[in-house]
């Protein structure tokens, strides 16, 4: 999935743009890197909180800009990317001897071959439990060994989440899905026959004291100091027939989760989710799609909530509509919290970007579906 800048406009024209590197993620904001940037260059400020970080690419794009970053997501698979690209003292190089090491390992059968590996039968999945699988077995054979291996080894926090990141991104090159885990392929995608190769990512050292978390908003908030809080939720489905297809990011990436936990939990369905990643069990509120206690959407009373039990100055709100949240109750919202200075709206389908004053225009643009929004509240 090859994602592209949109248009350039008066906004983003002579930004300099510090290059990311992260898996397919579903929401993820590399588009929209330079009118985010733009705006936190807008106000000046220092420490950023990135509180939805997913893929990190924010996280990095504000760290090689010369913020300090606070990368949170409540998903293991963005806490070690956070740790790979922020919390580095070392360049590249100092982290060679160990990709080396991992890409050099014999092939083995394991957990992650049993469950997830498929053979080639004339360009169709094939496997003994007639499920589609997200890799070929040539590839999950190493997965297997590589995965034993880094537990195995003696590795500091950093070298770790780099390991990991590292089999992340490689095997993100292999797979045979639509960029997330719900389902797999039944024709083999042509990358999945490559060999899956890990390379050192494409870090820097740190200049700051960048911090990771991964915590619920809600429990982070009272606990971090920022200048300004980028906040990117999910925004429920408003999908009525099917509320369940609505993404859910846990569920959507079981698969990073278990490959950097490496607990080998029990699984279910075709597509061999953990258990805890069960509608029933896991998920956000900022996916729900039902009515919450005051008669106002889940999503939108967690959105009212976090804006209200932010501390910062400056927040800066990503928006896409669609979802549960209309832009009427957003507009409610951020009205009462303070007053927003700029306000820009992307549509990815025509690939224009434009900035507009706060006159409520925006309100129009978001009627329509695939508009994404960029608000910049200052906080009363
Ligand atoms: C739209 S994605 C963020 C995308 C990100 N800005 C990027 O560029 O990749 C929303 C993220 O919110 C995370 N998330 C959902 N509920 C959360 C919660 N209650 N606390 C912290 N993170 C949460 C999900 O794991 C997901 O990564």
């Amino acid at each position: 999935m090859t994602e592209r800048s949109p248009e350039s406009s008066s906004l983003s024209k002579n930004l300099a743009l510090p290059a990311t590197q992260s898996v397919k993620y579903i929401g993820s904001k590399l588009r929209l890197l330079p009118q985010i940037l733009q705006l936190v260059r807008l106000v000046s400020v220092h420490t950023v909180l990135d509180a939805f970080a997913g893929s990190t690419r924010v996280s990095q794009a504000l760290a090689y800009s010369g913020c300090r970053v606070l990368c949170n997501d409540h998903a293991i698979w963005s806490k070690y990317m956070g740790i790979c690209y922020l919390k580095s003292d070392h360049s590249r190089t100092a982290y060679q001897a160990l990709i080396d090491h991992l890409n050099g390992l014999p092939p083995q059968d394991g957990w992650f071959t049993e469950h997830y590996g498929g053979e080639d039968a004339g360009g169709i999945c094939a496997a003994s439990d007639g499920y589609k699988k997200p890799f070929q077995r040539h590839n999950t054979r190493r997965l297997d060994a590589i995965r034993e291996e880094i537990d195995r080894l003696p590795l500091t926090e950093v070298e770790r989440a780099v390991a990991i990141t590292s089999l992340l991104l490689g095997l993100d090159a292999v797979d045979n899905t639509l960029g997330h885990f719900a389902s797999y392929l039944q024709r083999w995608s042509a990358r999945s026959y490559r060999t899956l190769t890990l390379q050192v990512p494409a870090l820097a050292p740190a200049t700051e004291s960048h911090e990771v978390y991964q915590r619920d908003i809600f429990t982070l908030l009272p606990r971090v100091e920022a200048d300004l809080v980028y906040f990117d939720p999910p925004y429920g489905s408003n999908n009525e027939k099917m509320p369940p297809s609505r993404v859910r990011y846990l569920a959507y990436y079981h698969l990073w989760t278990t490959i950097c936990l490496n607990d080998h939990p029990s699984v279910f369905g075709k597509a061999m989710r953990r258990a805890d990643s069960s509608d029933l069990r896991s998920g956000s509120v900022f996916e729900d799609f039902r009515r919450g206690s005051s008669g106002r959407w889940v999503v939108i009373e967690a959105i009212d909530r976090m804006i209200r039990e932010t501390r910062s100055r400056w927040i800066l709100l990503s928006y896409s509509s669609g979802g549960r949240a209309t832009a009427e109750q957003l507009r409610e919202i951020l009205d009462q919290h303070g007053t927003v200075r700029q306000v820009v709206r992307v549509d990815y389908r025509k690939n224009v970007m434009a900035a507009m004053s706060w006159t409520g225009e925006w309100l129009r643009d978001a009627e329509t579906p695939h508009q994404e929004f960029l608000f910049l509240l200052e906080k009363r």
